[in-house]
């Protein structure tokens, strides 16, 4: 991808970049690292307002799945205004040569809760937005996946600094989201077959979607903490490896572009 010549648009003008992670683990190296740190709640949802070097920052601690996220994401949206959300944290690797501490940069994303079932048992991939202004069946169902795009703008920031990462290999790809955990090889294999992507995760395309309901740009990145197709168990210290990265890229001076 063409690199840029200056910093993105979403990191000038003064708006903060909203940094989101669902678990504790997935947002405390983000929050050690901001300055001027001061800390909202809404509900039981944690917000702290601060910066990264010269960018202003508000990170949010979703919780897990996706009602969770889009709350957040909601709130974080409405209260913050931010120029653009940023979801990051773990994974489940799907590929077989996809290991713990590899980063997944998200091009596109779905929602694999998002499931139809016809009447002959075969299930379809279920177009939610389309189903909001469409009631014919063919016209909100389909083979594959309803593929979203993350904004273009954060994919090549994201790219662009991929040589910074050091701890593992980085990949461009998708993102299949939804509340569910899959531990079964077999399952892991055909869905990578039928979707093509790279990892899952719960909170992706619920951020996703409601940024785009919010208008604002949305990017994410995933670590895979696990792969259970080759039996790789959760490692918790992936976590920290692309906060690092990420607190390092947000950083970034303006001389250094
Ligand atoms: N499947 C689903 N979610 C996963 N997560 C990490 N690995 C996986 C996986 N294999 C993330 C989710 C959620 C939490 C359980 O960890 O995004 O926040």
């Amino acid at each position: 991808m063409e690199g840029y010549k200056q910093k993105p648009a979403f990191l000038q003008g003064g708006k903060p970049v909203l940094l989101q992670g669902a678990m504790e683990l997935e947002i405390a190296q983000l929050r050690g690292a901001l300055t001027g740190c001061r800390s909202f709640q809404y509900g039981t949802f944690l917000f702290w307002e601060g910066k990264l070097g010269d960018q202003p920052v508000v990170l949010s601690r979703t919780g897990i799945g996706a009602a969770a996220a889009a709350a957040a994401t909601a709130v974080g949206c409405a209260v913050f205004q931010p120029s653009l959300v940023l979801n990051q944290g773990t994974a489940g690797g799907y590929p077989e040569d996809l290991h713990p501490f590899d980063l997944v940069v998200g091009e596109r994303w779905f929602n694999a809760n998002a499931l139809f079932q016809s009447r002959y048992g075969k299930d379809y991939y279920l177009d939610l937005e389309a189903l909001e202004g469409e009631s014919k069946e063919s016209g909100f169902t389909g083979e594959r996946p309803f593929y979203h795009r993350c904004s273009e703008a954060a994919v090549r920031w994201l790219d662009q600094m991929t040589g910074k990462y050091t701890q593992g290999q980085v990949l461009l790809g998708t993102i299949a989201s939804a509340d569910r955990w899959n531990d079964c090889p077999d399952t892991i294999r055909q869905l990578e077959t039928a979707t093509g992507a790279l990892c899952e995760e719960m909170e992706t395309a619920a951020a996703g979607e409601t940024a785009a309901r919010f208008g604002v740009p949305f990017g994410a990145v995933r670590v895979i903490s696990n792969n259970n197709r080759t039996g790789e168990p959760f490692n918790p210290e992936t976590a920290r490896a692309v906060q690092e990265w990420i607190v390092g890229i947000v950083k970034k001076e303006e001389r250094e572009w």
